[in-house]
């Protein structure tokens, strides 16, 4: 498995003002869209292009584009819902599927209670999105649920990682490409990331 951590000043510079305390509900939304385009950017930068004939002003001419609807953006529910839109600014055509997944507050063991991929999956370039890979659980059985179900091509978007949970999805999936926002110290006792931000899908949709 290929690990990709950004080094881009705009991307850490957001994921600071992500951690704080004082960020409200409004502005933390914002700013996991606006790094899941960032990073979006980067994860993206080797998608197959296809050679196109378009007319300009001046003469017909060959262009790449990309095709949108060939990539399936992935969102752990919940909180990966709020890196969605921020990859489908980039590929408005992007088919999106959800997995749902909570961790056991006890255990911390990932529990699934959702699975709706898009159609031919296993011809997609898929993009599991989601702001948390602390453990690791959640991640590797998101994975094995889209491997499960035929998916093929994955790369896996978290914005904070635990060394722990890079370790635990590079040993059970090594045949996918991760990328990481800011790779963090370690996890508590109670498995959050340590400096973190907090519970991220809390954070996003204003729960406690
Ligand atoms: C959070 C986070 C990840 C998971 C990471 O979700 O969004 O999915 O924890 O932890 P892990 O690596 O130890 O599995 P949570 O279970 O809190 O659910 P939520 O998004 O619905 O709040
Ligand atoms: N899930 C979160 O939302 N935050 C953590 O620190 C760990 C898991």
């Amino acid at each position: 498995m290929s690990v990709s951590y950004m080094t881009h000043p705009l991307i850490k510079h957001k994921i600071t003002l992500l951690r704080k305390t004082t960020t409200g509900t409004n502005e933390f939304r914002k700013l996991i869209e606006e790094i899941a385009m960032l990073m979006g950017y980067e994860a993206l930068a080797d998608l197959p292009t296809a050679d196109i004939e378009v007319s300009t002003p001046i003469e017909d001419t060959v262009q790449p584009v990309i095709n949108g609807k060939k990539l399936a953006v992935v969102p752990i529910l919940r909180a990966g819902l709020g890196m969605v839109n921020g990859i489908l600014a980039l590929v408005p055509s992007a088919k999106v599927g959800h997995i749902g997944l909570y961790r056991d507050p006890e255990t911390h063991l990932p529990h699934e209670y959702y699975c709706k991929l898009p159609e031919a999956i296993d011809e997609r370039q898929i993009v599991v999105v989601d702001p948390m890979l602390a453990t690791g659980g959640s991640a590797v059985a998101a994975v094995d649920f889209i491997k499960a179900r035929g998916g093929k091509k994955i790369k896996f978007m978290s914005v904070i990682a635990a060394p722990e949970g890079v370790s635990a999805l590079m040993k059970a999936h090594p045949d996918i490409q991760l990328y990481v926002g800011c790779l963090d110290r370690c996890l508590n006792e109670n498995a959050y990331i340590c400096p973190g931000l907090g519970d991220a899908g809390d954070r996003i949709f204003g729960t406690q």
